[in-house]
């Protein structure tokens, strides 16, 4: 009788920005799959209308440990049984990024087991390696707070930045038009929720960069049109509406033709503007095989960063040295 070889279990940590989170998945057999994935999100910054480095910082340090702990508890695991870690290094909040690297690599040579740097952005596309196998060639849609990126992976590991935002992120801009409409933080839930009441005809909205030969992505025209579309008398329902149908049809359409252009059949789509059920839905009409991250994996949290140290330990990529630090700027793009 042959011993099947024992589970990994990757514990996945993200403190980039606001959201302190661990997550763990368990590689077996070439299959991956979410045991826990626990985030602890900053209300804090709320009172100043955005995040202040510096208590991000303060509050990663008081709550991984509790945060690690519920994350151990709900996979039903203790600590020794994590057989790789896996930190954020970049790109975010230098000072709250330290804060999970500096865990994550600790926890690992206390462990003695490996310990790999993870990209942000790379934790973002591979949330959705919860749903499918992730193998290249394919495109990804990064769209979060802070991201709005378009990437053709032509092999696993390697990204080619085929568009990006000239302006404001897709999330950026859900907040900035649900913040102008009334509508509260974040945006992106708030606006989802209004639209369902709304006609998404009202406002009409112009594609923003329409009949560019290239991919990229503009939100700041129909920040302005909502803007003066709010000044004219909208109402924040009719407002909701035709701004999310305005921003999903510029998402699918560039991604689409994207699409056409490298040949690739299927799409990730991830980040936060991820969770967005009418993008979700007119994803679905496109006739790609498009794929998602799972329930809870859309926002920041660990168990992305745990998926894509997954990833690059099935890839055959070396673990990274300890005396790696954390990055503000880190492009994933390697051409
Ligand atoms: O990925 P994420 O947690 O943070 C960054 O890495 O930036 O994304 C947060 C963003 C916020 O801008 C939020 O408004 C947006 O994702 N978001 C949504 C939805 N849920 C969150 N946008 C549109 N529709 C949603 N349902
Ligand atoms: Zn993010």
């Amino acid at each position: 009788m042959t011993d099947r070889p024992r589970p990994l279990r990757i514990l996945g940590i993200d403190t980039s920005c606001d959201d302190t989170g661990v997550g763990i998945v368990e590689l077996a057999d070439g299959r991956v799959t979410v045991l826990a994935n626990r985030v602890w999100s900053q209300a804090v910054h709320a009172q100043y209308g955005g995040v202040m480095p510096e208590l991000a910082s303060r509050e990663h340090v008081e709550r991984i440990d509790q945060i690690m702990e519920g994350a151990l508890h709900e996979a039903g695991l203790s600590v020794t049984d994590i057989g790789a870690v896996a930190a954020t290094s970049g790109p975010g909040l230098v000072g709250a990024l330290l804060v999970g690297l500096m865990y994550g690599k600790g926890l690992a040579q206390a462990l003695n087991v490996p310990f790999h740097a993870a990209h942000h952005l790379e934790g973002h596309i591979f949330a959705a390696a919860s749903e499918a196998e992730l193998r290249a060639p394919f495109l990804a849609l990064v769209v979060s707070g802070g991201h709005t990126h378009l990437f053709d992976v032509p092999r696993d590991g390697e990204y080619v930045l085929v568009g990006a935002t000239r302006d404001d992120a897709a999330g950026e801009a859900f907040d900035k038009v649900a913040r102008l409409a009334g509508l509260g933080y974040p945006g992106g839930p708030a606006i989802s929720e209004a639209a369902t009441r709304g006609d998404p005809n009202a406002v009409p909205f112009k594609e923003p960069l329409k009949g560019q030969s290239g991919f990229d992505f503009s939100f700041s025209g129909l920040k302005t049109a909502a803007l003066l579309a709010h000044r004219a008398g909208a109402t924040a329902e009719n407002l909701a509406a035709s701004f999310q149908r305005a921003a999903v049809q510029t998402l699918v359409n560039t991604t689409v033709r994207a699409a056409t252009a490298t040949g690739r059949g299927t799409v990730v789509v991830s980040g936060g503007v991820a969770a967005n059920r009418a993008l979700r839905d007119a994803f679905a009409t496109t006739g790609l095989h498009v794929v998602f991250p799972g329930r809870g994996l859309n926002t920041d949290n660990g168990a992305m960063i745990a998926l894509a140290g997954a990833a690059a330990i099935q890839a055959g990529r070396s673990a990274s040295a300890l005396d790696g630090g954390a990055t503000a700027y880190a492009p994933l793009a390697n051409a």
